[in-house]
């Protein structure tokens, strides 16, 4: 009889989004087998119990450098956008080096504890110093064990608008930025957004890097920015490269415009990403009733083929005082704000938070439970993607190329009932 394959690890009975129920052999890092009822040994074997195993969640767009700073040096009274902006110009001035890296350090525990084993964060490089990408980009190497960290060169003040802004942005690509960013909504003028868009193209291209841009997050109709980067993209060739982040204007957009703006999108393979935990907070606030939801147009873009991932954004920041960094949350209120609760949109919504975002952070080749793929992934306390997203399902096991780097024991409530046994309530029919 021939030895039994051996493997580093063997996870049993996951159960695939697929529904398929399946064992996982992985050795050196990456999955080698992918079967039911696979024969083989291992250093540890574990049985999931029938538990869903879904690639990693991923946290497509988050402000790592801000993040943890609620309360300092005040929390936001009004809870408005422009208050945050205010408290955040405060704490910046006290920004350091060992701030940024523990609080960036301590987030990213936070996220991928529960699933989101890649994270791409914008970083401000309005800072004559750099002191955030300095930090982040010594955090990038730290915690290769745990996530997989794209940094975006941010210009959060103008890449016009802020003294010598151009000139830092292409320092940060210079440095080691994996994506360069834009803010055209915000920069002084029209003219100027459209110029600055032109610069942070010019940029990608002239670094071969992707592109992210927060575009048009504002209430106002007329804050049409993301066309230029449709227009731009098709220009150059770039298409499936460039994202545009919030994109929250294209809610109050007339429909005529919004679908001549969908072809354009489509055409350039642009990405979009909706960040519902900020937005849907932050935006509406001019508003009397009825008010506005802040979203962009989750369900319709997706229905016309444009690909939409979600993202957290904030994390106990200036912005949004809440959260914990479970992607579940932002996308359990996708599905919420965007009307998502059709039969089958509820699994479409796990899509936002795993292989739609896979395409933004341009990693589909290495993202996903297969042969050959590197073995990153999650098994939650739920039988399906539906149940998990109903449940807010913690994630029990996370891997990463081949390693359990978190491990959660399941959690268990007893009724004890007058004149009955005691039994645990279990979340499922
Ligand atoms: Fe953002």
């Amino acid at each position: 009889m021939a030895a039994l394959e051996r493997y580093d690890l063997i996870f049993r009975n996951v159960r695939l989004r697929s529904g398929e129920t399946v064992d996982l052999g992985i050795r050196e890092g990456r999955f080698a087998a992918v079967q039911a009822g696979l024969a083989g040994e291992a250093g540890r074997v574990i049985d999931a119990g029938g538990r869903l195993a879904s690639p990693p969640l991923i946290e497509p767009h988050c402000h790592l450098d801000a993040v943890l700073t609620e309360g300092q040096p005040r929390s936001n009274a009004s809870g408005t956008l422009l208050e945050g902006i205010a408290i955040w110009a405060e704490r910046k001035q006290a920004l350091t080096h060992d701030d940024v890296k523990q609080r960036a350090t301590e987030g990213i525990l936070w996220y991928a504890s529960q699933g989101a084993l890649h994270i791409r964060t914008h970083v401000d490089v309005c800072d004559p110093n750099l002191t955030a990408l300095k930090a982040l980009l010594e955090v990038r190497e730290e915690v290769r064990d745990l996530v997989d960290l794209q940094l975006v060169a941010f210009p959060q003040e103008g890449i016009l608008s802020y003294p010598r802004g151009a000139e830092l942005l292409e320092e940060a690509l210079r440095l080691g930025c994996d994506v360069v960013g834009a803010i055209p909504h915000y920069e002084t003028t029209r003219d100027m957004g459209v110029e600055s868009l032109r610069i942070a193209f010019d940029l990608a291209e002239k670094y071969d890097r992707l592109l992210d841009a927060h575009c048009d997050e504002t209430d106002d109709d007329q804050s049409r920015f993301v066309e230029v980067m449709a227009a731009e993209t098709i220009a150059r060739g770039l298409q499936g490269r460039v994202t545009a982040s919030h994109t929250t204007a294209m809610h109050s957009y007339n429909n005529a415009y919004a679908f001549k703006l969908f072809g354009w999108l489509k055409r350039a393979d642009l990405n979009i990403i909706a960040n519902p935990p900020d937005n849907i907070i932050l935006q509406g606030r001019f508003d009397t009733y009825p008010k506005r939801r802040g979203m962009t147009r989750i369900k319709e873009l997706l229905e016309f083929g444009i690909n939409v991932a979600v993202g957290h954004d904030s994390v106990m920041d200036p912005w949004y005082p809440l959260g914990t960094g479970n992607m579940l949350h932002a996308a359990f209120l996708a599905l919420h704000i965007g009307h998502m609760s059709g039969y089958d949109e509820i699994p479409r919504v796990w899509d936002l938070v795993t292989d739609n975002s896979a395409r933004v952070l341009n990693i589909t080749d290495s993202y996903g439970i297969a042969p050959g793929k590197p073995a990153d992934f999650v098994v939650f306390d739920a039988p399906t993607d539906r149940d998990a997203l109903r449940m807010l399902a913690p994630a029990l096991w996370c891997v990463k190329r081949g390693r359990v780097v978190f491990e959660r024991e399941p959690s268990t409530v007893r009724v004890y009932r007058e004149g009955q046994e005691p039994r645990p309530v279990v979340y499922l029919r």
